[in-house]
């Protein structure tokens, strides 16, 4: 699968691979309304990845469903909507409207933004908020719902047991951890929005143990990210506990990379003799 943010609504990755060969692309954030996000700068390199604040730009599910879904349909994928709210209602408004529209096969829900109804803190770092948010977008669709974590909490099984609950089909981790850059010249942040998710393959570890956690400590399927930048990272995802793997900034550095990635898996079976992927799945020799 594609990750959500980085790799806009599939057509801009069209003319370098077939789409049809993806698992699943799943779109960039979307809401009831557009957003024009945050001041730039809005990404900065950093040693062995990036740090983005790019504040949930996106076009809305009207525009999305008018301009870009009639294009990605055209694909033997599926097609996951990534949405996300300022409130509970509003996430269970989005997920309605997805629902409603034909072509979108799953939906994918953001719980790593920030709850107006409660200061501003963030839906995914709170167990019982997560269960409310949930639930109420489980009432909203019929759809498969995907819980994308947040990995800025303390406990990744507490949230993954509460989405679990309230009703999710599957979760997916990691989400951006966050950061922060300063130019020392000029000691202003580097972002226009002073912290920002950090992603590629610097977080890799940390997504890993996130995924073998959270696999353990549900029943329902994991879907693995957080710097997979080839076949054995995405193997190593699998292995962890996760059922299916998403690429996210290796297609800022390759936009390719998904394909790439995907030829890179099969190629590890070969070399491995797997003959069905899904045995790969929560395999770890000796974890504890
Ligand atoms: C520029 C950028 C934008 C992103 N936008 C979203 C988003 O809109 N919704 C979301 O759930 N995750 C978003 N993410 C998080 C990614 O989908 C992914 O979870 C994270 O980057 C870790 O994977 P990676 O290291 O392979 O990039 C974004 C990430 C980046 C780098």
């Amino acid at each position: 699968m594609t990750a959500s943010g980085t790799f806009g609504y599939g057509e801009e990755y069209a003319e370098f691979m077939d789409l049809g060969r993806l698992g699943a692309v799943v779109v960039k954030g979307l809401s009831l309304q557009p957003r024009e996000g945050n001041p730039p700068p809005r990404v900065v390199e950093t040693a062995a990845g990036m740090l983005n604040a790019i504040g949930l730009q996106n076009i809305g599910i009207e525009a999305f469903v008018r301009e870009k879904l009639p294009f990605l349909r055209q694909f033997d994928t599926a097609v996951i909507a990534n949405f996300f709210g300022d409130s509970v209602e509003e996430y269970a408004a989005a997920a309605e409207r997805l629902s409603s529209v034909e072509g979108i096969h799953g939906l994918e829900m953001n719980i790593s933004c920030p709850n107006k109804q409660a200061g501003w803190c963030i839906f995914g770092t709170d167990p019982r908020v997560t269960f409310q948010v949930v639930s109420a977008v489980r009432k909203a669709t019929t759809l498969p719902l995907i819980v994308k974590l947040s990995p800025n909490v303390t406990d990744i099984t507490i949230m993954a047991r509460a989405a679990e609950d309230a009703g999710a089909d599957a979760l997916s981790l990691i989400n951006t951890l966050t950061g922060m850059a300063i130019d020392i010249r000029t000691r202003k942040p580097r972002l226009g929005n002073v912290t920002g998710g950090l992603s590629g393959p610097a977080i890799k570890p940390v997504a890993v143990k996130m995924v073998y956690e959270a696999s353990r400590a549900v029943g329902i399927p994991v879907i693995g990210m957080g710097g997979i930048m080839n076949g054995d990272d995405a193997a190593e995802f699998l292995i962890a506990g996760a059922s299916a793997v998403a690429v996210g900034t290796a297609s800022f550095v390759r936009p390719t990379a998904a394909v790439e990635i995907l030829d890179g898996i099969i190629a590890y079976m070969e070399r491995e003799k797997i003959e069905d992927i899904r045995s790969l799945t929560g395999t770890v020799d000796g974890g504890k």
